[in-house]
């Protein structure tokens, strides 16, 4: 009857796979519930929530290459999820909730982990936050998403972001996500 969710439409997410398909890669998109239509000619995993989704991509991920963290994934969930709908009373209600495995990290803490994609989306100290996510997530490599930006990011067809690696920094500027998404795999290829 009532939910708690975020703005991510699924967009940016489909163009890295569509582009990573039309540049030869043979896909898995784990994706959440989203109103596009998936890319053609890829293998995709539907879930509805992140423990879904931490189970379908650590059941696959010995057998991949390369992994890209684009999904907004909710770092907490509900403790208890009401079987009825909450009536409303006078007052504040509390809500208790307790953490969702980050998936992300799960990956790269494996003992032979894929390259690792992150992204990071941050509304202020954008570069700081999403440098010390590389460090602390031991990621390869991470694309900051300033999602203060108006236009841009969340559930809009443009976005823009900067790629931060150990040794480098490059800003790619704001363009549709699939151009976008190219740009980010060529950079991801002379890293890899
Ligand atoms: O879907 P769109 O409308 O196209 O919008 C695109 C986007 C704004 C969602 C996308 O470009 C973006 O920025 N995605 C990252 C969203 C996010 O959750 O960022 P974060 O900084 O909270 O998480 C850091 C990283 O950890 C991300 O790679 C995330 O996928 C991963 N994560 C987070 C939580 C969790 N429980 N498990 C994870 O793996």
């Amino acid at each position: 009857v009532r939910y708690i969710s975020n703005h991510s439409s699924g967009k940016m997410g489909y163009a890295i796979a569509q582009a990573a398909r039309t540049m030869g890669a043979d896909v898995t998109l784990v994706s959440g519930p989203v109103n596009i239509s998936p890319p053609a000619n890829i293998k995709l995993i539907g879930v509805t929530s992140a423990q879904e989704m931490h189970d379908a991509v650590m059941h696959d991920i010995q057998q991949q290459d390369i992994f890209i963290a684009c999904a907004a994934v909710a770092d907490f969930r509900l403790a208890d999820i009401p079987t009825h709908k909450v009536k409303k009373k006078d007052g504040m209600l509390t809500l208790s909730f307790e953490q969702n495995p980050d998936i992300l990290k799960a990956v790269a803490a494996q003992a032979s982990p894929p390259f690792t994609l992150g992204f990071a989306a941050e509304t202020n100290d954008v570069e700081t936050y999403a440098k010390a996510k590389l460090e602390r997530k031991k990621l390869n490599m991470i694309a900051a998403n300033d999602v203060s930006l108006s236009g841009l990011g969340f559930n809009s067809d443009r976005n823009a972001l900067t790629v931060i690696t150990k040794n480098n920094k490059i800003s790619l500027p704001a363009a549709s996500k699939y151009a976008l998404a190219i740009e980010l795999l060529k950079l991801l290829s002379s890293e890899y």
